[in-house]
């Protein structure tokens, strides 16, 4: 067997495990082993391709390569072992701004250093594909830098709404068909810059006009874009696997942009276009009337009387690394014979799935963790909720207010059980940067302080509420 066809049936075996992986991440529970695919098969990815590198490269080259790849993987593991579970978004945007970066640099390669041999109609397609490769490379690049400082809050993460938006996106794609005709036709830099320069703009003000709220529709849809980046450099290079994988990730995360438009009741069009066909949000009045404020001693008691309790855990959670407690006190509570269970919203948080896997590390049992549709039922019926750090997903500006820039999205209904008791520092507003009503309800109260360090003081209280009931049993045994 030659080196080509060794690496072109480890390319087959690579594609398979990048399959396996993408089935293993669709579930929680099998998402240890999806990684674990995800990880052999870009080694055997990396192994293939520099075994086809060898053959048409010098000895230099080679070691070239072997000496980037080395560094790009310890800044790979590196940043993975540093990074906070709260700062994976924005290292995720990042990442992707880096394909989209390479897309564009092999597109602009690929018009620097056309093959010889290609002549006719082949030159034509090649000069479509380094036009499409660079326009779809520098929308992601700069699209994904502009989430990047949106999610690491670096800049205000508001809607940006210049005026006549949606003409100069719809001009900008008007212009990349017809630039994209006039360089197959004659190929030349200055349609090249042309394209580069108007790509760069397009992701940007994509991503600019994209409010807090829809944040993670564009995460899933820079991870899209990324994909095709990477599927569009396959072409260019005319590597297989390249193609195969870029088409995987843009597929799949196309996908996952679909699923979290639907369950926030968003037009994936209007996401992609930039907001396209959402009206402009009214202001907040700041008119809400006062809050009550409750303590953990309070808490414990509320909780101690309660039949069922449902926990809504948000990204204040994740912030204040408050799950261990969390699932302490869920523990205990099922102990005293309450009914304990969890309501995730699917974008509570900051990424896709992020309080389920906060909950299954602190080992909370997944069969009494459920998915927002599973639980909004059930609120009217609950003694107590508590609403550990969440904010936007438990607004119910959201469905009562048409004006609010969240309006429509589906929310947990918390308000409509008996007490809701609330976990947060200040009253300072969610992500999307609107106030919440729920904390002025007549059967909400304020728990202020660090999430963890409320939770732990309730946990102190149930057990200081224990002891004189242990110590009777202790007289009278
Ligand atoms: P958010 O609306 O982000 O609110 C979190 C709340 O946690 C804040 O109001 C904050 O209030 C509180 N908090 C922060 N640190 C805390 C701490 N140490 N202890 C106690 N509370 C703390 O939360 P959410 O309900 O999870 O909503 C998620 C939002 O993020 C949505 O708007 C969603 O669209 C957006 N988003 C989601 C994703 C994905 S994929 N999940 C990606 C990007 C954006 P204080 O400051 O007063 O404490």
């Amino acid at each position: 067997m030659t080196t080509v066809t060794a690496s072109e049936a480890a390319y087959v075996v690579a594609a398979l495990l990048f399959i396996l992986s993408l089935a293993g991440l669709s579930q929680h529970r099998t998402s240890r082993s999806g990684v674990v695919w995800g990880i052999a098969g870009m080694v055997v990815a990396l192994a293939a391709t520099v075994g086809l590198a060898s053959k048409s490269i010098t000895a230099t080259g080679l070691v070239l390569i072997v000496v980037a790849t080395a560094i790009g993987a310890g800044i790979g593991l590196w940043r993975a072992r540093v990074v906070e579970m709260t700062g994976m978004p924005e290292l995720i945007a990042i990442m992707h701004s880096l394909v989209g970066l390479a897309a564009a640099f092999v597109g602009w390669n690929g018009y620097l250093d056309v093959d010889a041999e290609l002549t006719g109609s082949l030159l034509g397609i090649h000069h479509a594909e380094v036009f499409i490769g660079v326009f779809i490379g520098a929308v992601t690049f700069t699209g994904s830098v502009v989430a990047y400082l949106k999610l690491s809050a670096r800049i205000d993460s508001r809607p940006l709404t210049l005026p006549g938006k949606h003409v100069l996106n719809i001009g900008a794609l008007v212009a990349f068909v017809a630039l994209t005709v006039a360089f197959v036709a004659r190929p030349n830099m200055g349609l090249l810059i042309a394209v580069t320069v108007i790509a760069l703009a397009l992701g940007a003000h994509l991503v600019a006009s994209i409010g807090g709220g829809d944040m993670p529709v564009v995460v899933s849809m820079l991870n899209s874009y990324s994909g095709w980046a990477a599927a569009a450099s396959g072409f260019l290079l005319a590597n297989n696997l390249l193609i195969v994988t870029g088409a995987l990730v843009g597929s799949s995360g196309a996908y996952l942009s679909y699923i979290m438009c639907k369950a926030m009741n968003r037009s994936f069009i209007s996401v992609i276009a930039g907001g396209f066909g959402t009206p402009a949000a009214a202001a907040d009045d700041g008119e809400h009337g006062e809050h009550r404020e409750i303590s953990a001693e309070e808490t414990a008691e509320l909780l101690r009387d309660a039949s069922s309790v449902i926990i809504t855990p948000g990204y204040g959670m994740a912030v204040a690394q408050a799950q261990y407690p969390v699932a302490e006190l869920a523990r205990k509570l099922r102990e005293r014979g309450v009914e304990v269970r969890f309501g995730i919203h699917p974008v509570a948080g900051r990424l896709p799935g992020h309080m389920n896997v906060l909950l299954a590390e602190a080992n909370v049992p997944y069969d009494i963790v459920l998915e927002m549709d599973e639980i909004n039922d059930d609120f009217a019926a609950t003694s107590v909720v508590l609403v550990i750090g969440a904010n936007d997903t438990v607004n119910p500006a959201a469905t009562d207010n048409p004006s609010s820039p969240i309006a429509g999205m589906p929310v947990l209904h918390v308000w409509e059980a008996a007490n809701v008791v609330v976990f947060k520092r200040s009253m300072a507003a969610g992500y999307a940067g609107v106030q919440n009503p729920l904390f002025f309800r007549e059967n909400s109260q304020m728990l202020f302080g660090d999430a963890k360090q409320r939770v732990e003081d309730i946990l102190r209280s149930l057990d200081a509420l224990d002891t004189p009931l242990r110590e009777m049993a202790g007289t009278s045994g």
